[in-house]
């Protein structure tokens, strides 16, 4: 997927101020356009370890956002690099510039958005709760006093720490390790979006999840706020993506409809 940034040519930085036309919405279809310099690299600063939006496979990067941040530099007619890095470092890592977005099942807050700007939304995601199957814990109230399971920086983290004190939350480099860690009995809840949720679930027996959901929220793309011009050109490329059926396909060849 990372190709080597091989050669800058001048031009190149014009080439990418038009933006494709006409181009395919075939996600597996290679590039059909044969261009004269080589493609600029964007890279996406991500954290794969949050299926279906983003996870390794091997060597392979997969996932919803994974395959929408490739139509999208299809669009820009750019080469998408991913920059793998915790959850907690992506916003900085944008602010930096080391990375040009950060997509990672992002979930817009008021916080964040001082920090950086964001893209429309492009997914919809809910904190839930799992829980041991024979857990006494039913409801959002039977948490409290009890240890709850998150992964590091994330919404879930951020507010159960607020609502049930920093001191019954164990923040985790990862979704899974979390997960891990219930099993084990080290935490009796963890909190996480939804469709990690349901994977971790099914790869783990004796996991449910709760009715309850605690918290609704919208995902979207962090840009720095110093590059106005690429929140404008991934905003439109999105779009597109989302007006000729592109985003839908690619969301629904990861989660099946209920
Ligand atoms: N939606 C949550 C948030 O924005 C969790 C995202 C975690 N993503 C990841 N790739 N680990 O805080």
């Amino acid at each position: 997927m990372s190709k080597k940034f091989l050669a800058l040519v001048a031009a190149s930085a014009l080439a990418v101020t038009s933006l494709l036309s006409g181009c395919g919405a075939e996600k597996t279809a290679p590039d059909a356009d044969v261009k004269e310099t080589q493609a600029k690299v964007i890279k996406m600063g991500t954290n794969a370890a949050f299926p279906p939006y983003e996870f390794k496979e091997g060597e392979d990067f997969k996932g919803i956002d994974v395959e929408i941040a490739d139509a999208i530099a299809k669009e820009l007619g750019m080469e998408l690099e991913i920059v793998d890095m915790e959850f907690d470092s992506i916003i900085t890592s944008v602010q930096k510039g080391e990375v040009d977005f950060g997509m990672a099942g992002m979930t817009v807050t008021d916080e964040r958005k001082e920090e950086v700007d964001f893209t429309s939304s492009y997914a919809t995601g809910v904190q839930v709760i799992v829980v041991t199957e024979g857990s006494d814990i039913a409801t959002l109230d039977d948490l409290e006093g009890k240890k709850i399971g998150t992964q590091l920086g994330t919404t879930g983290d951020i507010y159960s720490k607020d609502d049930f004190g920093e001191e019954n939350v164990v923040s985790y480099s990862k979704g899974a390790d979390a997960i891990i860690a219930l099993k084990g009995g080290d935490v009796d809840a963890v909190i996480i979006d939804n469709e990690p949720a349901k994977a971790f679930v099914a790869d783990n027996e004796g996991l449910k999840i709760l009715d309850t959901e605690y918290a609704i929220e919208d995902y979207a793309i962090a840009i720095s706020k110093d590059n106005t011009e690429l929140l404008d050109k991934i905003n439109a490329a999105l779009e597109k993506l989302t007006a000729d059926g592109t985003i839908d396909e690619i969301i629904a060849g990861y989660i099946k409809a209920e």
